[in-house]
Parts: C-alpha cells; structure tokens; sequence
C-alpha cells in the first residue's frame, strides 16, 4: 500500500483513496502560523521512500499551491525519495492561452512552480486541453473520468439519445464519448467574448426536437457554457437535457443559477470537494478514487480524451 499524504484541498478525496484499501493515510498537520503564513509539519512516524501528495488547486489556488509546495518539501526532508503528485484539478488550466496581448501565460507558470517541489510524476483529471502537457518536463498523467460518465449514464434508453458537444474543445471528448455509449453527437456552436467572459450560441449541426440530451464537458467555472447551452437546446425543442462535468469549481452562485437553468441533472465528480454549503437536488457526485487506485498502483496505461 502507498503512503497518502493530503494537502487540505480535498481530504474527502484522500479519504475515499484510503477506503478503496490501496493507500494509507500519512500523518500530517497542516495549521497557519499566527501571521497567515502556512505552516505544515509530518508527523507520521515511518514515511515511505515512495510516497503520495493529493492535492486539488482549486479555490483558495494560490494557498493550495503554496501548501503543497511546503508538503514535499517536508516529506523530502522526512526521508521521502520518490514523490508521486495528484492534483485531480489542475488550476489555472483554462488560461492556458495567451488570450489577449499583455497577458500571461498562466498555466505555464503553474506548471514551471509546480516542479519546482521535488515531485517526480504528476496525476490529473480531463486537462482542459492536452497542450498543457508540453508545459512539464515530467511525466504528467492526463486521466480521464470519462468511464464514470459511461457507466452511470450507460443505463440511459439510446434511441431517443443525442449527446451534446457544447463548444468546438468538447468535440473529440464527446463525439468518443457517443460512440462508446452507443448514441448519436450534436455540435453546437459557441462564442464566448473574451472581455465580459458572455457566452452566445449561434447555430447547431441538427435538429434536437424530442431528444434526450446528453452533454459532456471539462469543467464548470461560471456555469455560462452550460446554462446558454442547455437554455439554446429546450427552446430547440430538446425533451430533457442531462451533463457529465468532469471538474466543478463551485464559484459562488453558479450552483443556484444551475439549478434555476434548463439542466434537469448534473453530475459532476469529486477532483475538486464540494463546500458543505452547495446544496441541489439536481447535483450528483461520482468519485474518481477508484479510477486513481487503479491507474497508479497498476500502472494501467492513462485513458486521454
Ligand atoms: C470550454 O472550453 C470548457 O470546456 C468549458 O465549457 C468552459 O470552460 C466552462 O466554463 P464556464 O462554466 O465559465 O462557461
């Protein structure tokens, strides 16, 4: 079994880790000192020469970041040689171009701040796009939570099935994803205006009058892409309207705005915890542990969408 040692971004995921019986949870205490900075101390007795970090960048990003750096550091000091990174949502992913002239190349620079923690292998989640890969120089492993979606939504009847690529990057991953479950694509075509970020449809591949529509994506950030989307769909006709979102970033607010959407079930997975105070009757949780057990203890080749 392979030591864990979890940052404080998603201890559930860490914990459902521990439960699947393929890891141990490391002793670590993770406070701040009374300045804000962050302190954090390995307390665990006999720690491994190979060992595991999880942490999600998710928000607070930066304090995350900072603490996982300060995790391997820790463990390095402690005795481990062999640091193994899982960080199910990688942040700042979606800036992972230089949209507008002045501005950084964000995930670049998360990327190059990363290594500089002494981790030899990195594992992700649904990379918002592959290129992202390039930014390392080591292993990263892109894993997809593509198998939770098509066992869960694999009971849905396929005659009446579309699935729903949403924008031009959703199309590989969902044109699979129809083929694997059996069912027919739509694409739709969306804009997004760089500036207010306003998310526009503006046409659709084929009609959609009377199906069930399945829609798959990355990631939710403002909900935007998903609201317009689903919204665009039901005034085309569309009998209900289902999502498989790998990451939910949970901004405050988007979780209501979804509810109040066209969207009549969303499932999302645990890459990143979802606050105690997100509630929905539409939201349902799938939890990629399984597929980490899986992928890091038996080497399983990584599945890229
Ligand atoms: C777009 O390229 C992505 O796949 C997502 O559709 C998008 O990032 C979701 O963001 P939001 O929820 O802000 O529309």
């Amino acid at each position: 079994m392979m030591q864990i040692f979890s940052g404080s971004s998603n201890s559930s995921l860490s914990n459902k880790l521990v439960e699947s019986g393929f890891f141990t949870l490391g002793g670590i205490e993770l406070s701040a000192f009374t300045n804000g900075e962050l302190r954090v101390r390995i307390t665990e007795k006999r720690v491994e020469s190979e060992v595991t970090v999880l942490q999600s960048l998710s928000n607070p990003t930066e304090q995350y970041l900072v603490e996982f750096a300060l995790i391997c550091d820790a463990l390095k000091r402690s005795g481990a040689s062999k640091i193994t990174a899982i960080i199910p949502w990688l942040g700042y992913s979606k800036q992972d171009k230089v949209f507008l002239p002045g501005e950084p190349l964000s995930v670049k620079v998360i990327a190059n701040l990363l290594q500089t923690a002494p981790i030899e292998k990195l594992y992700t989640f649904d990379l918002h796009n592959l290129a992202i890969m390039g930014f390392f120089d080591i292993p990263l492993i892109n894993l997809s939570a593509k198998p939770l979606f098509v066992e869960y939504f694999g009971r849905l009847p396929k005659e009446n099935l579309l699935v729903a690529a949403p924008d031009a990057g959703a199309v590989k991953a969902a044109t699979q994803f129809a083929q694997e479950l059996g069912a027919d694509v739509v694409y739709l075509d969306k804009k997004r205006d760089l500036v207010s970020g306003n998310v526009t449809i503006q046409g659709i591949s084929r009609a959609v009058e009377g199906k069930d529509i399945l829609m798959i994506d990355d990631l939710i950030s403002t909900g935007a892409t998903l609201i317009e989307t689903s919204k665009y769909l039901k005034d085309h006709g569309a009998k209900n309207i289902r999502v498989g979102a790998t990451h939910h970033l949970y901004v405050p607010g988007v979780q209501e705005k979804l509810d109040n959407s066209a969207i009549d079930e969303l499932v999302v997975t645990d890459t990143i915890e979802k606050p105690a105070t997100t509630l929905s009757n539409k939201l349902r949780l799938l939890s990629v542990a399984q597929l980490i057990s899986n992928s890091s203890l038996n080497q399983e080749k990584p599945i890229s969408y």
